[in-house]
């Protein structure tokens, strides 16, 4: 019989890395009212999981990059169509590959989830924390690859008088943002923008706070122009929340589900050594590097990298 736990601010800030007491009040309430629960799974059932996923992995997902530029501008669609719908309702922005399986990699492990939207609640939280600790003393915000933004969404929330922009490469996406502020009134604006093309004639400003969440995945080992771009735009915070594979541990069988998952799908590769060689040439901060060993099933999105420019 396995046991039934929680995940309460103590948990969290040790996933999170930070030092105890440290997650926000807010934060804090926000766990308190997601209650979420889960069983750990027995060590039998960790192995069955570890084997399904692997079969899974082998049979093959599909691959990102540059010819999937239909898919999201496709999916972009239906959440803007979901989105007119609900009368502009933000809830209807949660985007659905979040409402997943209750299967969940959490410390090491695979856990059963005993909680309602519980990926989609930690998602929440971890986004919480992150905007109040990292992004909460910069004059605007970016987010870059910002999807359904209901990330965009959530920051204006908790600081409606910071401009934010959300940037995609999917039209559907930049509509979104735009809505936001034609519909609901909040500071929020949308625009084009391509990691492996970004654009020459933008301006971030020195104030500036950079987000990118499960976006900079997609272009596998291609993050070299949209960094450059950071480099020379020299914001004041950037923030990536990001699958991090140098952060599993190839010696474990359930990280080795993961890599194989990640390594298939070509995600990201070579961020975090990148960050790693500028901070040790002087360039820039490193300023917290943290995975949260958090996420679904096959992977985890969940690596926290936070940097300022030297
Ligand atoms: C997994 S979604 C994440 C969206 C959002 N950040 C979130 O947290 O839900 C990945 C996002 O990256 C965008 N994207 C993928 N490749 C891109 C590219 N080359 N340039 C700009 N956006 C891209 C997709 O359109 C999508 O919105």
């Amino acid at each position: 019989m396995s046991v039934e736990e929680s995940i309460g601010p103590a948990q969290f800030e040790t996933a999170l890395g930070i030092a105890p007491g440290k997650l926000p009040a807010h934060t804090v309430e926000m766990l308190r009212q997601a209650n979420l629960r889960y069983a750990r799974t027995t060590p039998a059932e960790q192995a069955e999981l570890e084997a399904e996923a692997m079969e899974r992995v082998k049979q093959g997902f599909t691959v990102v990059g540059e010819q999937r530029a239909g898919i999201w501008r496709d999916a972009w669609q239906d959440q803007l169509d979901r989105f007119e719908a609900a009368g502009f309702a933000v809830e209807s922005l949660n985007p659905a590959f979040v409402d997943g399986s209750v299967v969940l990699r959490w410390q090491g492990g695979y856990i059963r989830s005993l909680s309602d939207k519980f990926e989609l609640r930690v998602i929440e939280i971890l986004r919480d924390a992150v905007f109040r600790l990292f992004l909460a003393d910069v004059d605007s915000l970016y987010e870059f690859g910002s999807g359904s933004a209901f990330n965009v969404a959530a920051y204006a929330k908790i600081f409606p008088d910071v401009p934010v922009c959300a940037l995609d490469w999917a039209p559907a996406a930049v509509r979104i943002a735009e809505l936001l502020r034609e519909k609901l009134g909040m500071k929020v604006r949308g625009e084009r923008f391509d990691f492996f093309n970004p654009t020459k004639d933008m301006k971030l400003g020195p104030g500036a706070g950079v987000f990118t969440f499960c976006a900079l995945e997609q272009v596998g080992p291609r993050f070299g122009p949209f960094l450059d771009f950071l480099l020379e735009q020299r914001p004041r915070r950037v923030v990536h929340i990001e699958p991090t594979v140098e952060l599993y541990d190839p010696s474990s069988s359930h990280d080795r589900v993961a890599i194989e998952y990640h390594t298939q799908r070509k995600y990201l590769v070579g961020l975090l050594p990148a960050l790693r060689k500028l901070a040790a040439e002087g360039r820039i901060k490193l300023l917290h590097s943290k995975r949260l060993n958090c996420g679904s099933r096959f992977h985890e999105c969940y690596s926290v990298h936070v940097w300022e420019p030297a």
